[in-house]
C-alpha cells in the first residue's frame, strides 16, 4: 500500500504508559499543584466558556458520559464511564479518554488517556475548592471510600491544603490497607478506621469518594460537627448520592455548574431553587467562600467539562517540553483536500 501519512494527518497521542512517564517526570504533587493552577485560571474566565451539562447515557449498571466545552480557541471533550460493579469483575469503575481540538480549523491537536488524568484533575479540583472553603489550618482529613481515586485525593490535599493526617475508612478493609500502603513514606500520618463515625473523629475535612449505584448514606447528620468542610466526590449521578439530606440543610453548598449538579449532585435531594454558590464566583473573589469558623461548607463535586479542558490544556503545555507521546495517524489528509476517494483508491492493494 503506497501510503505515508502527511504531517497534518498526525495527532499527538498520549498512551497510558506515556501518561505515567509524564506524571513521574513532573512529580505527582507538582503535577497536582500545576493542574490546580490551570483549573483556577479557567474558573477565572468561566463566563467565556461554552457550557452545557454533560450528555449522559444511563443503563442499569452504570453511565457513559460525554463532556464537551470550548473557550472559543480550543474545544475539548472527555468520554468517561462510571460502573460501580466493575471492580468485582477486575475492571475499573471509571475509565476515560479525551480530545482537544483547534476551534479555527476543527482539527484535533491532542488525544489522550484520561483515566489517570481524571483522578488527578478530580483531586486537584477538590483541593482547589478546599483552599477556599476548608477551615484555616486544616490538617486532618477523613477519607471515606479508598478506591482508585483515593490516593490522588490524599496527595492533592497534602500538596495544596497542607493536610498531613488521614483517617481512612472503606467497607472493604483491604482497600484501606492498599491505600495506606501506597501512601506510605509521603509524609502522611495514616490511621485505619473501623467505621465512618470513627473516621470523622477530629477531622477538619471529610472526603467521601465511594462508589455505589444508589442513594447511599455514607454520612449521617450526627457525624458532621460545626466548622467541617465536606468534599463529596462520589455522588455524581441521578439516584447516586452519599450524604443524608439533613447535612445538606445545615451546609453552605458550593457547586461547579448548577444545571448539571442539580441533576447529578447531592443537591438532587433538595428543592430545585435551594440556594447554592457557584465555585467560580468564589475563585474570582466576587463571593466569599467560608465566612465563619463554625460554618459547614460542602463542595458538591460532580466533575465538570471545564476541569477536563484545563487538564487537556495542561497536557498540551507539558508535551511542548517532553517527548512522551506518539503521533497517531488519525486524520485522513489527501494531497488534494477534496480527493478523499482518490486517496482511498490509491491505497488499494495491488494484485501480485
Ligand atoms: N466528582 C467527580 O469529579 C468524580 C470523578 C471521578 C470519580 N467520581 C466518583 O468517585 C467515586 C469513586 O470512584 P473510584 O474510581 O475511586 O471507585 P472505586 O470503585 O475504585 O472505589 C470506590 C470505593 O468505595 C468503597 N465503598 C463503597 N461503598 C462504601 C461505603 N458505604 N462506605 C465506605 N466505602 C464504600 C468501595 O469498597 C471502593 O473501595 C465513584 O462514585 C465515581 O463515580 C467522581
Amino acid at each position: 500500500m503506497g501510503y505515508a501519512p502527511s504531517e497534518l494527518a498526525l495527532v499527538p497521542f498520549v498512551s497510558v504508559e506515556n501518561m505515567m512517564r509524564i506524571v513521574h517526570a513532573t512529580g505527582i504533587e507538582r503535577f497536582l499543584a500545576e493542574l490546580a493552577r490551570y483549573i483556577e485560571e479557567d474558573f477565572r474566565r468561566w463566563e467565556l466558556f461554552d457550557k452545557t451539562p454533560r450528555v449522559a447515557s444511563h443503563s442499569r449498571e452504570g453511565v457513559i458520559e460525554l463532556m464537551p466545552t470550548s473557550d472559543g480557541e480550543a474545544y475539548g471533550f472527555k468520554y468517561v464511564n462510571g460502573h460501580p460493579k466493575n471492580t468485582r469483575e477486575g475492571r475499573q469503575t471509571v475509565t476515560a479518554f479525551g480530545v482537544m481540538a483547534e476551534v479555527d480549523t476543527g482539527y484535533p491537536v491532542l488525544i489522550t488517556e484520561m483515566t489517570i488524568l481524571t483522578a488527578l484533575r478530580t483531586a486537584a479540583m477538590s483541593a482547589l475548592a478546599a483552599r477556599h472553603l476548608a477551615p484555616d489550618g486544616a490538617r486532618t482529613m477523613a477519607l471515606i471510600g479508598n478506591g482508585a481515586q483515593s490516593e490522588f485525593q490524599a496527595l492533592a490535599f497534602k500538596a495544596l491544603v497542607g493536610v498531613d493526617r488521614l483517617r481512612l475508612y472503606d467497607i472493604d478493609r483491604a482497600a484501606s490497607r492498599r491505600c495506606a500502603r501506597n501512601l506510605a513514606g509521603r509524609g502522611l500520618d495514616i490511621t485505619l478506621c473501623g467505621g465512618p463515625q470513627e473516621a470523622v473523629e477530629g477531622a477538619d475535612i471529610i472526603t467521601t469518594v465511594t462508589a455505589d449505584k444508589q442513594y447511599a448514606t455514607i454520612l449521617t447528620d450526627n457525624m458532621v460537627g460545626p466548622g467541617i468542610h465536606i468534599n463529596a466526590v462520589g455522588g455524581d449521578c441521578p439516584g447516586k448520592t452519599e450524604l443524608h439530606r439533613d447535612i445538606l440543610m445545615r451546609s453552605s453548598i458550593f457547586v461547579e455548574y448548577p444545571p448539571q449538579t442539580r441533576v447529578e449532585g447531592e443537591i438532587q435531594q433538595l428543592a430545585a431553587d435551594h440556594p447554592v454558590t457557584e465555585l467560580w464566583r468564589v475563585i474570582t473573589g466576587g463571593t466569599p467562600g467560608r465566612s465563619a469558623r463554625d460554618e459547614i461548607t460542602l463542595f458538591d463535586s460532580v466533575g465538570f467539562a471545564v476541569e477536563d479542558f484545563s487538564a487537556l490544556r495542561y497536557m498540551r503545555a507539558l508535551l511542548s517540553g517532553l517527548p512522551y507521546f506518539d503521533k497517531l495517524d488519525l486524520l485522513a489528509d489527501p494531497d488534494d483536500p477534496r480527493d478523499l476517494f482518490g486517496m482511498l483508491m490509491r491505497a488499494q492493494p495491488q494484485a501480485a
